[in-house]
Formats: structure tokens, C-alpha cells, sequence
């Protein structure tokens, strides 16, 4: 649920704690330090919602670029020459998710996608809708149809090979590429790891797109480093 916001001399001021948490990224915190947010944040909080962005992601777009976050600027300004499919791959920590976010917003804000455009899915709680008969059939008819999609977190669940879930994730893959629907595939493997963790119809269609390794430490260990 949004938070019941008053207006004032053209910026909303949000009701409840709710919104603030620590381990937001520096606006959010910074605009919820002084009581202050734009009404523009109001309206992204609640599309952010809708498209499926996990809460920390919310403001992804404040952090500098990082290495995936040029690679998804790179694919996005492709044009015609785009593949349909980009892969992000590597080790936990170094901005994937992060920049995938970015990607997102960028896309809210600079060409009016909203959730009925774009979905950000977390593979595994996407799995988890699969696997539930009463929410099936929507969860998979919007990931396959919306223009732009992110995979975050692809296999971060375990998929047994000839599973009913590894069908319904080659089905997504296969489907939206062939419509030449963008979309964001971000996992943990390297390039080689691919075919074993998705079988060989997925891991094909994701390395005949665009797959880039991230080689990036971790961000986490950087902050956790400089707090300890
Ligand atoms: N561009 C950036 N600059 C500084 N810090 C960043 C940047 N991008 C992300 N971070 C920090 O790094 C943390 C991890 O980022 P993120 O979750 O995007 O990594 P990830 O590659 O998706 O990790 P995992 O593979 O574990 O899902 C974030 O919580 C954030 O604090
Ligand atoms: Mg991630």
C-alpha cells in the first residue's frame, strides 16, 4: 500500500515510518532525513511496486555506474542491432541487480514504461508463482508479454532438469526471444556454467544474445570493509 501523503507547495510529505529502512540508497535516506519527498518519487514508489522491484532497488539509479550498469546503457542505446537477449553474469555482490534497477528506471523515467510495460522478476519467488496453480497463468502470461523483463537471480533456485519449472523458464526464454522482447538475464555462473545450471535450449538462446561477465569485487565486501 502507498503511503497517505498531504500536498504542499509542490512536494508531498509521506505519513508512517514505513517507507524508511536503513540500507536504502543515499536519496531515499537522505530525502527521508529532512521529510521530504518530490511527488515524482511518490508516483515511482508506487509503479516501482507494481514492477516487482524489491524495496532496496527502489532508488537503485543514485549509485554511480558501475561495469553492469554500462553494459545494460550499451545494450539499451543498441537500436536496431540490439539482441533481444543480454545475460549479466557473475560472482554475488558486484551491482548486477543494482544496475538492473537502474536499467528499469531509467526506462520509467526517460520513456514512460510503466508495469504494464515492464516486469522485474526474482527468479525464484517467480518460481514459487509456477509452481502455485491460483497465480500460475497470470504470473506467466504478464512475464512473457510485457515489452522489457529482468530475470534477476536466474537459477538461484533449484530447477531440476525435464522439471515442469525448467519447461515454463525455457518457454519465457524461448517465447520472448522469439517475439524479440528485451530481456535481462542476471545470475551467479560464468558463461561455462550456463548449459549445466539451465539445460542446453535456455543456456543456447541466452549465449546467442549478448552474455558479459562482470569481474567486479564485491560491493558488499567494499562497504562491509570500510565499516569494519
Ligand atoms: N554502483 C554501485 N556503487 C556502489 N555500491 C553499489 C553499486 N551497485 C550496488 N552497490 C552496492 O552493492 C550491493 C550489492 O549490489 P547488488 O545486489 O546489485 O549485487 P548483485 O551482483 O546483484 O549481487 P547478488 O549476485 O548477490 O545478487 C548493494 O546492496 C549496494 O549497496
Ligand atoms: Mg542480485
Amino acid at each position: 500500500m502507498m503511503q497517505e501523503a498531504t500536498h504542499c507547495s509542490g512536494f508531498l510529505w509521506p505519513r508512517g515510518p514505513d517507507l524508511y529502512y536503513a540500507g536504502d540508497p543515499p536519496r531515499l535516506t537522505e530525502r527521508a532525513r529532512i521529510g521530504l519527498l518530490h511527488w515524482t518519487d511518490i508516483l515511482w514508489l508506487r509503479r516501482a511496486r507494481e514492477i516487482g522491484l524489491p524495496r532496496r532497488l527502489w532508488f537503485a539509479d543514485e549509485y554511480p555506474p558501475s561495469a553492469a550498469s554500462r553494459v545494460c546503457d550499451r545494450w539499451r542505446d543498441m537500436g536496431r542491432s540490439r539482441p533481444s537477449l543480454l545475460s549479466i553474469l557473475g560472482r554475488s555482490g558486484n551491482g548486477k541487480s543494482t544496475a538492473a534497477a537502474r536499467l528499469v528506471k531509467n526506462l520509467h523515467d526517460r520513456y514512460g514504461y510503466g508495469p504494464s510495460e515492464m516486469v522485474f522478476l526474482h527468479v525464484p519467488s517467480f518460481c514459487r508463482d509456477l509452481m502455485n496453480p491460483e497465480r500460475r497463468e497470470a504470473a506467466f502470461e504478464r512475464a512473457v508479454g510485457v515489452r522489457f523483463a529482468v530475470c534477476d537471480d536466474l537459477g538461484a533456485s533449484y530447477i531440476k532438469s525435464d522439471s515442469f519449472l525448467e519447461a515454463m523458464l525455457e518457454d519465457l526464454i524461448v517465447v520472448r526471444e522469439s517475439e524479440r522482447r528485451p530481456t535481462l538475464c542476471i545470475a551467479n555462473w560464468t558463461a561455462r556454467q550456463l548449459e549445466d545450471a539451465l539445460g542446453f535450449r535456455i543456456a543456447d538462446r541466452l549465449v546467442g544474445g549478448l552474455v558479459e561477465e562482470i569481474h567486479d569485487p564485491s560491493f558488499r565486501r567494499q562497504q562491509a570493509g570500510r565499516r569494519g
